[in-house]
């Protein structure tokens, strides 16, 4: 922070004309000075700048003080531009930090970071270990300048290096363990390096410090990219990669440019683009969102060409929308990602694809059209809903104007029918037709329009009574699959209310210990492929996986029971007499295996599904 009197001190000693004139070629007229405006990138002398005031375009309308000119021409934030301006002016501006009690909190956890990256790097360039990544690196085409750019690095398999090491840098285990450096199953385990052999990619936040890592496996195996745990000081959905190197450019260009993968990212980087980030694995969530905004509105979604893509470009589509800001979709080629894509045809590709991009809604529109969903009365009904949530999200109001316009003009309805559907909710009403509900769409095989988010889907389902104890023992699973044969042992597919959490299960349990995540997602419906990669990600807290499966078992075990008994219950009510007792024996059996399992520890419990 700058203290106001400062800024208004460098703001009287700032000469505005010789300043913007490094910028601009400024001639005298009359009382100001004139030349092209460089915001619209003019030819004449539109541009006009008053000494001991500010500047205006008289085309474009882009005006402002010293400051924003410095800010937006540099990409400088507020408190370097009035540093900047105060350099030129001979006024020295020193910040004044916002609290003055002392040392940030989170301070040391910045410290371990910063001292692990470095390590990391070393590991990556220095000796014998690093020489698979340093390969690795070459094979993507990722040199060394390059690398040191993004502070790339490489975790060794070896488990006792890197505690040692930073040790004898003074940071002890626990702020290892805190920083997710270090992991430990349960506390007589020594800790372990949560990451190994992996190659390193630092998480910084928007002011340069090491907050977390993302290390990608070499070569194949899973999962492919692990994170450093969430913590207060880490929260994936408020952090976005690449923004430190990025905001400036994304000031300059009054653009960013999104993308998913942390290769993409870099690539763009790279070749020059720097007005680049990505979200970290997972959907762009809403404060990720607001960081972008404190930048600019303006918003191109780089995403994977394939179907996840897709969805995952609408996702954010609704909301950046949300928030107001103006979305194009960049469309590649089939089956090219922004890494293949810019590796192979560089800067100039990337840029006349960027010239293509279309706005988001105008994107979902053009899918469906090209679908033939707009053509009958059942399918624009399915149109509509497709397009209804996104009507719902836009918050600029001539945007939302020209959506629903555009909506009405494409399925031939009229706009206060559109009005009153998006003022319904996210539950449209539907009353008088009878007979079976319109079909369910086979349409978009390749590009199908936002389906319900996975991440939402997950959510909810957590939220649902019951299902969070199958969540997590399919996340142990996944995780952990030596507890695979254990768990098969005593519960069933049918043993799973939730049918994504079934599925995945019983590919799980179908494919034994030594499966590949592909072999598990093959033949997995949608749905259960969002939960999958959900599940996949989540691959914290499994410390002691132990004691979480034995209580998870148990639980299944119990509410099976409790079901069971409810049948029971059911059959009771329209039962005969003779059937009656048989039932209620049946019963009261249940109740004594419930009673047992609740006091004793599962293992002692005998399995009694037929
Ligand atoms: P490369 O195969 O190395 O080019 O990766 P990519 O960056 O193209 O990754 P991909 O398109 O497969 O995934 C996009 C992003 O999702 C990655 O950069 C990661 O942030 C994240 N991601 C992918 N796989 C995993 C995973 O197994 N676990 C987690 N936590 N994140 C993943
Ligand atoms: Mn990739």
């Amino acid at each position: 922070m700058i203290p106001d009197d400062v800024v208004e001190r460098v703001a009287e000693a700032a000469d505005i004309v010789q300043i913007i004139g490094e910028h601009v070629k400024l001639k005298r007229v009359g009382r100001t000075w004139r030349g092209p405006c460089p915001f619209h990138q003019g030819t004449h002398p539109n541009f006009s700048v008053t000494p001991g005031g500010g500047y205006r375009c008289w085309s474009c309308g882009e005006k402002g003080s010293v400051f924003t000119f410095v800010q937006k021409r540099l990409g400088l934030d507020f408190v370097d531009a009035v540093k900047y301006v105060g350099q030129k002016s001979g006024v020295e501006v020193r910040e004044v930090s916002r609290q003055r009690e002392g040392p940030d909190p989170r301070e040391p956890f910045w410290e371990v970071n910063a001292a692990a990256a470095d390590y990391f790097q070393r590991m990556l360039w220095e000796g014998e270990a690093g020489q698979a990544a340093r390969d690795y690196l070459a094979q993507r085409e990722v040199h060394r300048e390059q690398a040191d750019r993004f502070q790339l690095g490489f975790a060794p398999r070896e488990i006792g290096l890197m505690r040692a090491h930073l040790q004898t840098l003074g940071f002890d285990d626990e702020r290892q363990l805190q920083a997710g450096l270090l992991a430990k199953r349960d506390d007589t385990e020594e800790p372990r390096p949560r990451f190994r052999n992996r190659l390193m990619f630092p998480i910084l936040d928007a002011q340069g410090r090491v907050i977390a890592f993302g290390g990608r496996i070499l070569g194949q195996g899973e999962p492919k990219y692990l994170n450093s745990p969430e913590s207060p000081t880490f929260v994936k959905g408020r952090t976005l990669y690449g923004l430190s190197w990025a905001k400036n450019a994304i000031r300059r260009s009054d653009r960013v440019i999104l993308v998913e993968g942390y290769f993409d990212c870099v690539r763009l980087m790279m070749a020059g683009v720097d007005e680049v980030v990505a979200p970290l694995g997972t959907a762009l969530a809403e404060p990720q969102a607001e960081l972008l905004r404190r930048y600019t509105r303006n918003v191109f979604l780089l995403y994977d060409s394939d179907t996840a893509g897709l969805k995952a470009t609408f996702r954010a589509g609704d909301e950046l929308l949300r928030l107001g800001m103006a979305v194009q979709v960049v469309t590649l080629p089939e089956g090219e990602d922004p890494d293949s894509f810019v590796r192979a045809h560089g800067r100039e590709g990337l840029e006349s694809h960027l010239a293509q991009a279309i706005d988001v809604f105008e994107r979902k529109i053009q899918l469906l059209e090209r679908g033939g969903w707009f053509s009958d009365l059942r399918r624009k009904r399915q149109a509509l809903d497709r397009l209804l949530p996104t009507l719902r999200a836009v918050s600029d109001p001539l945007t939302r104007d020209l959506y629903v316009a555009r909506t009405a003009e494409a399925a031939g309805v009229g706009r206060e029918l559109l009005e009153r559907e998006i003022g319904h909710g996210p539950e449209p009403v539907r009353g008088g037709s009878a007979g079976p509900p319109p079909p369910p769409p086979e349409y978009f095989e390749e590009e199908p329009p936002a389906p319900p988010a996975p991440r939402a889907a997950g959510r909810d389902r957590r939220r649902a009574p019951g299902v969070r104890t199958e969540w997590e023992l399919v996340r142990v699973m996944l995780h952990q699959p030596t507890y695979l044969e254990m768990v098969a042992e005593r519960v069933g597919p049918d043993d799973f209310r939730d049918p994504a959490l079934r599925a995945i299960y019983g590919r799980i349990a179908a494919a034994g210990p030594d499966r590949t995540v592909q072999e598990l997602a093959s033949g997995l419906d949608d749905e259960a492929g969002g939960v999958l990669e959900l599940l996949l990600e989540e691959d914290g807290g499994l410390e002691s996986a132990d004691q979480l499966v034995q209580e998870y078992l148990k639980r299944l075990q119990l509410e099976r029971l409790q079901r069971q008994r409810a049948e029971i219950d059911e059959h009771l009510r329209i039962a005969g007499e003779a059937e009656k007792s048989e039932l209620l024996a049946r019963k009261q059996a249940l109740t004594e295996e419930s009673r047992l399992l609740g006091g004793r520890d599962w293992a002692g419990f005998r399995r009694t599904r037929p």
